[in-house]
């Protein structure tokens, strides 16, 4: 059956001291609404309302991109009257599935469960058992039927017993909660509209009201605070490590390794600790990944090794190619099929092409380097006179010796070698040697001065 969603985030999230909406701080680097958002665009409802109060401006930045319904409550007088902002937009015929944008975790394999339990009934609940339930909505049963929730501030000692609560996430038809929440009042302990209160109206017409669980509490957690934030931080990344690992994936340490965003990898990939991969990331198969390496928007391609320490962001490592330790490619950085680059060794928009090597204490920025070009150590691409930046262009097979200086424009021919200490201003021919440095003098038995 059809459904939309109504996704509720118009909480203030004072706890956070932040100046950042609650629902934008990221979990596994991606804004905590934004993965409620994702998983709800896998189960295909006809359209999301989202119910906003605070940080407007920022949240349309945060999420374009997203096809969401905006709902403005302008002032948060409760959950019901969150509810309330979207009803207008609401298609009697349809199921609703309510959602709450500080619940990260929710998996849609869990959501869809509660989408089975209401086709068999009218209202479906998802609630979990906590062993401490202090300060959440209480389910209350008669037998087997629920027959109301109660916000722990208005239940009683013996209702405070109950360890099955509300997680907040429920589903109904539209026209259900059409007129429940015309019904609610919010004569109690806060003061608010409780979305709560539908469920006694609900129990009260005879309607058939059933419970789906999650399989972990954390999946149905809310955040309220960074301490919150950290532990379902956590969470996440058990969950993303696990499944990394039923894939195929070898983690030296599960519990240290960090994956901010999403990763696609093939087999045999293997990742050694403190391992940080953000935004997407593409790795393939039979690929190593050393112990402290950042993968920022980058692919990988196959056979590839990293060694410890290397910073990749936003760059392209062909097949078979090896990096690091001690390596960084910033934006545009393309290391061709097996291209090396060795220990402290800087790439910024830049190709190293095939098989070329640059194993040492190098700068390459805005440059081409042809295939199996060999690049010596303490090479430099002068790329910026301060104003402008200009463009290095070494052909195939090249050799610049160790400590040359590559002034930009240059362009250094095929096959063509420069001596080392050279400081290279104008074109080298293929084939050709350049040596551009002072050439060496020597005095026999020259005495050093001594102190008068
Ligand atoms: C709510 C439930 C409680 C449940 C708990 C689970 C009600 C009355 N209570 O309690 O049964 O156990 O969640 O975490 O529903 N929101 C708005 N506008 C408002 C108020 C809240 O958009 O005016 C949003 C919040 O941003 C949040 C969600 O609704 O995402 C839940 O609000 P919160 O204040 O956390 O509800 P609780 O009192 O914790
Ligand atoms: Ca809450």
């Amino acid at each position: 059956m059809a459904f939309s969603v109504i996704v509720l985030a118009a909480g203030k999230g004072t706890r956070m001291k932040s100046s950042l909406p609650k629902v934008l701080h990221p979990i596994g680097g991606i804004p905590m609404v934004q993965r409620v958002i994702n998983t709800v665009e896998s189960l295909q409802a006809s359209a999301v309302h989202l119910v906003y109060g605070h940080g407007g401006e920022q949240l349309k930045a945060a999420l374009t991109g997203n096809n969401l319904n905006w709902c403005l409550q302008s002032e948060q007088l409760g959950t019901g009257h969150a509810v309330q902002q979207a009803i207008p937009y609401i298609d009697e015929k349809e199921d609703v599935l309510i959602l709450v944008g500080d619940a990260p975790l929710i998996q849609a394999e869990t959501l869809a469960r509660l989408a089975a339990v209401k086709a068999n009934c009218d209202l479906a609940l998802l609630t979990v058992e906590l062993d401490d339930p202090t300060g959440m909505g209480r389910i209350v049963r008669e037998g087997d039927n629920i027959k109301a929730i109660v916000e722990h501030k208005d239940a009683t000692d013996a209702q405070r017993q109950i360890k099955e609560i509300n997680t907040g996430m429920m589903m109904m038809s539209g026209a259900d909660l059409k007129r429940w929440l015309g019904n609610l009042s919010n004569d109690n302990a806060q003061g608010e509209y409780y979305l709560t209160d539908v469920i006694a109206m609900a129990a009260a017409e005879g309607k058939t009201i059933q419970a789906a669980h999650p399989d972990t509490a954390s999946e149905v957690e809310g955040i309220n605070n960074r301490a919150q934030l950290a532990a379902l931080e956590r969470a996440l990344q058990a969950r993303q490590a696990h499944a990394l690992m039923m894939e195929g994936v070898t983690l030296a340490d599960p519990a240290r390794f960090d994956l901010r965003g999403n990763v696609v990898t093939g087999k045999d990939v293997s990742i050694d600790i403190n391992v940080v991969l953000n935004g997407d990331v593409k790795i393939g198969n039979n690929v190593r990944i050393g112990p402290n390496c950042i993968l920022t928007n980058c692919t990988i391609a196959d056979n590839v090794v990293i060694e410890a320490n290397s910073i990749i962001e936003e760059a392209t490592v062909g097949e078979a190619c090896t990096v690091g330790p001690y390596a960084r490619l910033r934006p545009g950085a393309v290391m061709q099929s097996r291209a090396k680059v060795g220990n402290f060794v800087e790439m910024k928009k830049a190709i190293l092409g095939e098989g070329a090597k640059a194993n040492h204490l190098t700068y390459l920025g805005d440059a081409e380097v042809g295939a199996g070009a060999n690049i010596g150590a303490g090479t430099i691409t002068c790329n910026y006179d301060g104003v402008n930046k200009s463009k290095t262009s070494i052909g195939a097979n090249a050799f610049i010796g160790s400590n040359s200086s590559l002034v930009a424009p240059v362009k250094i021919g095929d096959n063509a070698t420069v001596g080392a200490g050279s400081t290279v201003t104008s074109e080298v021919e293929d084939n050709a040697l350049t040596i551009a440095r002072a050439r060496q003098r020597t005095i026999a038995n020259w005495p050093r001065p001594t102190k008068k």
